[in-house]
């Protein structure tokens, strides 16, 4: 299961050994939402399976390739593809490149991901903003940081009531209305389920109501993970579906849907988050 801390140590030294970008941004992309890492100049990218200690990707639409290069000038780390708890792997795996981003010196950690709309406002191709999260596997004893607490990485306690940084919240809003994008850009709750199954629809109705406006399959349980370790976090979600949420809709969440809808919105979600990071600060 758990990584200890010299394993970490370990990867981020034989990555530092190859590569001479020194990130202060980490980037996740989500399904779909791979061509950030793509935009990315001057790259040195490693397929996960090339990486010493690092897990592999299975899904479909996931490419599985750490990618090392400049983004306007600032140097990025970027995972195209991600690793979920639907995947199988004991939950410190898939939260395992957050480590590597801290030990490489990544101050910044941005995520994306594909979601399904639960607020009735919200539209397909809409790209919410997440304020704040529901962790349902945590409320079931499944939290990354579950066991020994390596203090190296940060506190056994972690806060995260302030998890999602309120600044870089304002940056994306201020962005993005400069970029002319605010008609489809909102601001939410996203709630974390363990999948790989979609919702049925009393469950959309529940999550709903306790407060979810979107509803994924990831991200949460990274940002714990980066938040333990000190990183700051932003996370974007692309609704690419409605969850369905009545017994006459002839709707049903798949697949492909998430995947087409992440093509067609993916170029100004890229274009956002490639401004923003232009515009953040390091000391
Ligand atoms: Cl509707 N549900 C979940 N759990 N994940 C999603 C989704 C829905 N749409 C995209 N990802």
């Amino acid at each position: 299961g758990a990584y200890s801390y010299e394993d970490c140590q370990a990867t981020a030294d034989w990555l530092l050994s190859q590569t001479a970008v020194r990130p202060l941004v980490g980037i996740v992309c989500g399904s779909g939402l791979g061509g950030l890492a793509d935009a990315l100049k001057d790259q040195v990218a490693f397929n996960y399976r090339d990486i010493p200690n690092f897990p592999q990707s299975t899904v479909h639409g996931h490419a599985g390739r750490l990618v090392f290069g400049t983004l306007k000038g600032r140097p990025c780390v970027c995972m195209q593809g991600r690793f979920h708890l639907y995947e199988g792997y004991p939950i410190q795996k898939i939260t395992m490149p957050m480590r590597i981003f801290k030990l490489l010196g990544v101050e910044t950690v941005i995520l994306t991901n594909a979601a399904g709309g639960l607020n009735q406002d919200y539209k397909v191709g809409d790209i919410m903003i997440i304020k704040d999260h529901l962790n349902m596997p945590g409320f079931a004893g499944n939290n990354p940081l579950a066991g020994p607490n390596e203090e190296r990485f940060g506190v056994r306690f972690p806060c995260m009531s302030d998890a999602y940084d309120r600044e870089l919240q304002q940056l994306a809003l201020d962005v993005g209305s400069e970029l002319g994008f605010s008609d489809f850009l909102r601001e939410g709750v996203y709630c974390v389920l363990g999948g790989p199954s979609f919702e049925t629809i009393a469950e959309c109705r529940m999550l709903h109501k306790l407060g979810a406006d979107a509803v994924g399959m990831s991200t949460v349980h990274e940002v714990i993970v980066a938040r333990h370790c000190g990183m700051r976090v932003f996370a974007l979600s692309l609704i690419t579906n409605k969850a369905v949420m009545d017994y006459d809709s002839e709707e049903k969440a798949n697949h492909e849907e998430v995947l087409q809808t992440g093509k067609q919105r993916a170029e100004q979600l890229e274009r956002l988050v490639s401004t923003i990071i232009t515009r953040l600060e390091h000391n």
